[in-house]
């Protein structure tokens, strides 16, 4: 029953959720024919082979394979599970999703519902017990000393978790009825070191601050001491709902004017990002004791244009602000680096300065990419002496080489020329002289990428071309996508082939391709995409789809493709049979000579395009 009520749900959503709409949110698309193409959110490029196609409401890309339904895409993206990524996209259509959990992964799916609950249940309860009892005192006073209003401990929901070793456990197992292995899985208990089988609070005397995921839910604690001691920051293991590497601190508050500004602060501490945030600097996220990921980055890029990296002034922070920033410049964000003085984070600038100072110094002087890399560059010089400013000079001007806009490149070589007081001319000179030699490799090993990757986005053409690929795997990739798309076609196939193609993919394909059919479904590439489930194979389907294939197809062509795919049946057969030849010829003369008959029919068949069924 509630299966059933479930899967209406799930074709409600997929019929009436716009997946140009939705990706939309997270990837500019352009148009270009019938697809929208942009920059792949699930893996770095620069050149968009990540393509919608509405018609078929699916997405696929070109160069990780990713595609598939709206559901799928959410699922990635925000890395739900099948029945929360239904649910959310219900929501925004107004369908209301029953509560019974799918056939999918339902056990799973109960388990991370009631995780939430105690997650967001232990954030209200840590907010209640520093504001409004005894127990909070000491945090209370703390915060004050730091300056941070209760405003703000409201806004982020700000907590304390008391001293008491089961103070946590006991309310929301006695209390609330929830089991130790959710407690565990959630990260809010740990097992005593003493005894095995007692469990203890992770967090014990701690500040506690909710880390919540895009949608606005607690999915981790960070928990700062109150005073020294180590270690300061205790975070929520890695879990389900939470990674460091993918999650950033305060992301759904900043959002909303990231968007708008088209800019974003990145900081190394909590801290950083709720004192900006009281000082009326909403734009601001942090990493969460961990160096800034790729994953950051490629997310960075989907949400903003411009990212500002705001570190501590002192060398561990400046080497973190070197390596943040080339990996936000990979995926082809604007960088800028704000300076701060030695020893000084933002958290204490912003006390020391105000909101004005800093934005009007710090983050509106903050260095472009280069600035700052050539600013770091200099450390490994001593300029005072004249090699040394020669040296840096090379190997400035090489940096400067990288640039792809000459515009750019002249911009930096003017700086460096009067920065040091030479003819600009002569780094120009020496910039050709470098460029030169690097050129010719850099074009050649891009060119092999490009043909590595299979395919890529020519600017020129509408669409990808197709893949480089036999006639007989042609053939079976058109018949494929014809019987994805046609009932009566996959039937005819049935008859003529059965599920014999030569490709192992394409001859899975089909299989499923028939089971669906006779399952009494219709032609329907996407409920088929669901047919199959998690496989492999969905990204080879998604990019069928995604692809231009002539239609009405007629009949002859259809032929033609069964001819093909009957041939090369016919000359592996010969093939195998020869090889089979040989072994024998020695030890079985009479079998051997018997197959060589049959080879010898074989080969007149072929030569008559007489392939035979199978
Ligand atoms: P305050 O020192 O209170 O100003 O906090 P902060 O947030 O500014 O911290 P700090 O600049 O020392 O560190 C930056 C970030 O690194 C923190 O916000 C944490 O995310 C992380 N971090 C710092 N110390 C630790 C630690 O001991 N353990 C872990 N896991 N992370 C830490
Ligand atoms: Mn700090």
């Amino acid at each position: 029953m509630g299966d059933h009520h479930f899967e209406e749900a799930v074709e409600q959503v997929r019929k009436q959720t716009d997946i140009l709409e939705v990706i939309g949110r997270y990837v500019t698309l352009k148009k270009s024919g019938k697809n929208y193409f942009g920059l792949c959110p699930f893996h770095s490029e620069k050149t968009p082979s990540f393509s919608v196609t509405p018609d078929r409401q699916i997405f696929h890309c070109f160069g990780c394979g990713q595609g598939g339904d709206v559901i799928k895409f959410i699922m990635e993206i925000e890395q739900f599970t099948f029945g929360e990524a239904v649910r959310n996209l219900a929501g925004q259509i107004g369908v209301t999703v029953p509560n019974t959990a799918t056939n999918r992964d339902d056990r799973e799916e109960e388990e991370i519902h009631t995780i939430r609950q105690a997650m967001e249940l232990s954030a209200q309860l840590y907010h209640h017990l520093l504001l409004h009892t005894e127990h909070g005192e000491p945090a209370r006073e703390y915060l004050a000393k730091r300056q941070i209003t209760e405003e703000t401990i409201r806004e982020f929901q700000i907590g304390f978790a008391p001293r008491f070793p089961q103070f946590l456990l006991n309310f929301l197992t006695t209390r609330r009825g929830y089991s130790i292995p959710i407690l565990l899985k959630a990260g809010l208990i740990s097992p005593s070191t003493r005894s095995k089988d007692q469990h203890i609070d992770r967090f014990r005397g701690r500040l506690m601050i909710p880390i919540h995921d895009t949608q606005g839910r607690v999915i981790a604690f960070g928990g700062r001491l109150l005073g020294e001691g180590q270690p300061k920051y205790l975070n929520s293991p890695e879990s389900r709902l939470f990674q460091k590497r993918h999650h950033l601190f305060n992301f759904h508050r900043a959002r909303a004017t990231m968007r708008k500004q088209k800019e974003a602060v990145l900081f190394e501490g909590f801290l950083d990002v709720i004192s900006a945030w009281q000082e009326g600097i909403h734009h601001v996220v942090a990493t969460m004791g961990t160096s800034l990921s790729e994953d950051h980055a490629r997310f960075m890029r989907r949400n903003v244009e411009t990212a500002i990296v705001c570190y501590d002034g002192d060398r561990a922070g400046q080497d973190a602000a070197e390596k943040a920033s080339q990996l936000l410049h990979s995926v082809d964000c604007t960088v800028k680096v704000a300076m701060l003085p030695h020893g000084i984070d933002p958290d204490d600038y912003l006390k020391k300065h105000g909101a004005a100072t800093f934005r009007g110094d710090i983050l509106a002087g903050s260095l472009s990419y280069y600035s700052f890399r050539l600013e770091r560059l200099k450390r490994n010089f001593s300029l005072q002496d004249e090699t040394g400013r020669l040296r840096y000079l090379y190997q400035a001007v090489q940096m400067i080489g990288e640039i792809p806009l000459p515009i750019e490149r002249d911009h930096y070589l003017q700086k460096l020329a009067e920065e040091f007081h030479v003819p600009l001319s002569t780094l120009k000179d020496q910039l050709s002289r470098i460029k030169g030699k690097k050129q010719s490799r850099n074009t050649r090993d891009k060119e092999k990428e490009q043909w590595n990757n299979g395919y890529y986005v020519n600017r020129k053409r509408k669409h990808p071309p197709l893949p480089q690929k036999n006639r007989v795997e042609r053939s079976e990739m058109f018949l494929i996508a014809y019987m994805l798309r046609d009932k009566g076609i996959a039937e005819w196939v049935k008859k003529e082939l059965g599920a014999e193609f030569t490709t192992d993919i394409y001859a899975a394909l089909a299989a499923y391709l028939f089971s669906y059919y006779e399952r009494g479904y219709d032609a329907d590439p996407v409920r088929f995409l669901h047919y199959m489930g998690e496989s492999e194979l969905s990204s080879v389907v998604s990019e069928l789809l995604t692809r231009e294939i002539p239609e009405p197809v007629s009949e002859k062509e259809l032929q033609e493709y069964v001819a093909n795919i009957r041939r090369e049946r016919l000359v592996q057969e010969i093939l195998q049979k020869e090889a089979e030849v040989n072994r024998l010829g020695m030890i079985d003369p009479l079998r051997a000579a018997e197959l060589l008959q049959e080879c010898n029919e074989l080969r007149i068949r072929l030569k008559n395009n007489d392939f035979g069924s199978f």
